[in-house]
């Protein structure tokens, strides 16, 4: 396989973070750029343990900083990006939806502008000698499809209906990055995922704030009924299905992803409080006390559910662990963690990467 240079984008981040490691452990030869602005979501104590390997470098940069990557793609010249820089949650759209304008339609259409320009004129031939085509992967969401009712899935051909500011930045993202495949030939791929779970989920989404609530025996916050459905990805799934697509994967192309996994949210928090008893040595049922009923999320979306026939067939993959073992592992590696999540629940974290990393 070729030397390559690849820019993630997003990379201190959930997804990201098992992004950069599997591509720093699995590809020596690569030299991988993690490129982030450290927003509350990025945190660089998730790659501890690749922070020193000698095909990884950090750079602090935000997406909307056209300069700022320009130097990046000047200094480091990659030959594929990865973007998933991005603000995720659902809940904070609602509240401030212009973060979400800014950073997933703004930055993105900034780093396309960057990444054209950089492969068209500045760096092309020093990567074709490099024997490495360019390439953008886009990653993005499952919310892109809309909300369905209680059958049918998500193919790549069901037509865009976002109906959160989240899921319309995203789109808005999505549309971009096929724009510019179409008008200036940017050699693109994308990708739409389904709800992500594992470890160094940032504890504002579902499955780690139910997890660090049933510990601390505080409320478990259950919107409406409960009875929105979600279908739950293993996030090294994730991060291979990833690396698939961005080796695999056709230019032009979009690839759903997803586990086949649908879950009511009030059943899977009745699943955690279970696991979460026996782990804490509770009596069965102790910890579903905690569940507590509250308003429901503006606009809430009823239920997402992927048809990953497409990456199956096309590209050969599969999840690869079974959704109780993916689960498990996720509720022991928070219990074995709680530094992390006191560090990223508190202010303290904010201070801790300004005093470490001050200087990159
Ligand atoms: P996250 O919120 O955990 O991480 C986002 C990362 O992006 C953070 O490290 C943050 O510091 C960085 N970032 C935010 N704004 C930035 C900016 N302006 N410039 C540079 N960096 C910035 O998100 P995640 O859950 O890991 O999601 C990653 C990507 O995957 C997103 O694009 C998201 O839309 C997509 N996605 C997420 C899921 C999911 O279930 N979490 C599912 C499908 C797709
Ligand atoms: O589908 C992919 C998307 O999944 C990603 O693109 C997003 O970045 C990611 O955040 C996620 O979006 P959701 O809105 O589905 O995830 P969240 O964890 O916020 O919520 C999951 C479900 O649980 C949803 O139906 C809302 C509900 N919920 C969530 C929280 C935080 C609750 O009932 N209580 C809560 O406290």
């Amino acid at each position: 396989m070729s030397a390559r240079t690849i820019l993630i984008t997003g990379g201190a981040g959930f997804i990201g973070s098992h992004v950069v490691r599997r591509f720093v452990t699995r590809y020596p030869q690569y030299r991988i750029i993690n490129l982030d602005a450290l927003t509350y979501a990025g945190n660089l104590e998730n790659l501890r343990d690749v922070e020193n390997a000698a095909n990884y470098a950090f750079v602090k940069c935000d997406i909307r900083d056209a300069e700022g990557l320009k130097k990046v793609f000047a200094e480091h010249a990659p030959d594929g990006v990865i973007h998933l820089a991005a603000e995720s949650h659902v809940d904070r759209s609602i509240s401030d939806p212009m973060a979400f304008v800014n950073t997933n339609v703004i930055g993105t259409v900034t780093l396309l502008n960057v990444a054209k320009k950089a492969w068209a004129e500045l760096i092309l031939n020093s990567i074709l000698e490099r024997g490495a085509a360019p390439r953008f992967y886009h990653v993005s969401t499952d919310e892109v499809y809309g909300s369905l009712h209680d059958d049918g899935f998500f193919t790549e051909e069901t037509p865009y209906d976002p109906q959160s500011p989240y899921s319309a930045s995203k789109a808005a993202s999505d549309h971009f990055v096929r724009a510019y495949g179409n008008t200036y030939k940017l050699p693109f791929v994308l990708s739409n995922c389904s709800n992500n779970y594992g470890s160094h989920h940032f504890p504002e989404k579902l499955i780690p704030l139910m997890i660090n609530n049933i510990r601390n025996n505080k409320p478990l916050p259950v919107y409406g009924k409960g009875e929105n459905v979600r279908d739950w990805l293993w996030v090294e799934d994730h991060a291979s299905a990833i690396d698939t697509v961005f080796h695999k994967g056709v230019n032009g192309e979009t690839y759903n992803i997803g586990g086949h996994n649908e879950w009511k949210n009030i059943d899977l928090v009745h699943l955690l409080c279970s696991i979460m008893d026996k782990k804490l040595g509770r009596a069965e049922g102790e910890s579903a006390k905690l569940i507590t009923y509250v308003t429901d999320r503006a606009g809430h979306d009823l239920r997402y559910a992927i048809d990953a026939g497409k990456i199956e067939r096309e590209l050969g993959w599969r999840p690869s662990i079974t959704f109780e073992e993916g689960l498990e592992r996720t509720v022991d590696w928070y219990l074995a963690n709680q530094a992390w999540l006191e560090h990223v629940t508190s202010g303290d974290y904010q201070r801790y990467y300004t005093a470490h990393y001050a200087d990159r």
